[in-house]
């Protein structure tokens, strides 16, 4: 094997359930100690992406490849090499915390004492040293989460799939959890984490790919996704409100024709091309015809920008303060509020987009 064949690589990856097409010719490919965020809304073919490439389901099309081994063909290879945590945590609920470490440990032939070792080792780095003893059953849903992941770290994975990994926790637990993934990407650990949150990708991963209705529709660097877009835009509001047509007109008769008026923000919006010509000359033009200006800015397009404009659905919130989770068994619940916010944001930032277009 040489060193130059890619953690992670997927040809043309297909998967039916039935009538519906869940994963339609995805192929991508992660190299050694890179993080792939896989970025995508409800429904998109993410778990049965990584589902494929974690052995866990045979793909109809295409191949799935770790370290240069067949999902199908080499699973077992595959298997010694991946860790996983799915979108639900696999713990079981009637056993300790230690129990379902020591157990994993066993299952991955570890012998007693190793297995005893590695299941304390876990429980002390993933603050559930205290917990240990305790049925899994009355964990809250973030000490699931970190339980799910110190399970999956347990063989020392050479790659790691993360499907979904901070959905329903509170931020504190969310980012105990990043820091974590980030210390795992520092010392070389391949990562493919699946989300539907812009933010997380941004945080956490070295390359973002979308997806929607099983099939990539972009892909680069949370930047690259950015300038897809269209790149910054020039903003310019008029001292009074009633010169907004006035300023739009100005700059058309200059040759700016992108300019669009927004009545709601009192705003016109402008596109800039990577020159910024057209900062120098929307100034000078709105100077020459005399409309006092309040303001003028220039932002840049925020990644849930890009992800509502690509795939026409607004990205998940992170939730903002702590949700309780421990009432949730699966601890994977969007709090309600969050859902409301979700919506809310849908019609704002169909606003901005088209502003911005
Ligand atoms: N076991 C299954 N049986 C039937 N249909 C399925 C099965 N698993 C997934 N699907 C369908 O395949 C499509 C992709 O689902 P998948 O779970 O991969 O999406 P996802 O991106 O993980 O979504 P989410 O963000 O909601 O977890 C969906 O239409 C889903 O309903
Ligand atoms: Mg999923």
């Amino acid at each position: 094997m040489t060193t130059t064949t890619p953690a992670i690589r997927t040809e043309d990856l297909v998967k039916n359930f039935g009538d519906t097409p869940a994963v339609r010719g995805v192929s991508l490919e992660v190299p050694t100690g890179v993080v792939l965020g896989l970025l995508g809304p409800n429904g998109a073919g993410k778990t049965t992406t990584v589902r494929m490439l974690a052995t866990l389901t045979r793909p109809d099309g295409g191949r799935a490849l770790v370290h240069g081994y067949d999902t199908v063909k080499q699973s077992r290879e595959v298997r010694s090499l991946i860790g996983m945590t799915g979108q639900y945590a696999a713990v079981d609920e009637d056993i300790s915390g230690w129990e379902n470490l020591y157990l994993v440990g066993r299952l991955l032939n570890m012998g007693r004492r190793q297995a005893r070792t590695q299941a304390e080792a876990m429980l002390e780095r993933f603050g559930l040293t205290e917990a240990g003893g305790r049925p899994v059953r009355g964990y809250s849903g973030g000490m699931r989460r970190r339980l799910d992941l110190a399970a999956s770290l347990l063989g020392d994975p050479k790659v790691l799939f993360l499907d979904e990994p901070t959905t329903g926790l509170d931020p504190h637990s969310r980012n105990a959890l990043w820091a974590e993934v980030r210390a795992l990407a520092g010392n070389g650990t391949t990562v493919l984490l699946t989300t539907q949150y812009m933010e997380e990708a941004e945080a956490l991963a070295d390359s973002v790919m979308v997806i929607d209705h099983g099939e990539v529709i972009a892909s680069g660097t949370s930047q690259e996704l950015r300038e897809r877009i269209g790149g910054p835009v020039l903003r310019i509001a008029p001292e009074r409100p009633d010169d907004l047509a006035a300023v739009r007109r100005a700059l058309l008769t200059a040759g700016l024709g992108a300019a669009r008026a927004d009545e709601e923000e009192s705003v016109v919006s402008l596109p800039l091309g990577g020159t910024g010509a057209e900062l120098t000359a929307a100034v000078r033009v709105l100077g020459d015809a005399g409309i006092p200006l309040a303001r003028v800015d220039t932002r840049v397009p925020s990644l849930d920008e890009v992800f509502l404009t690509l795939t026409g659905t607004a990205p998940a919130v992170l939730p903002a303060d702590a949700a309780d989770t421990s009432a949730d068994p699966e601890g994977t619940a969007v709090p309600a509020d969050s859902l409301a916010e979700r919506s809310a944001r849908t019609s704002a930032d169909h606003e901005i987009t088209r502003s911005a277009a």
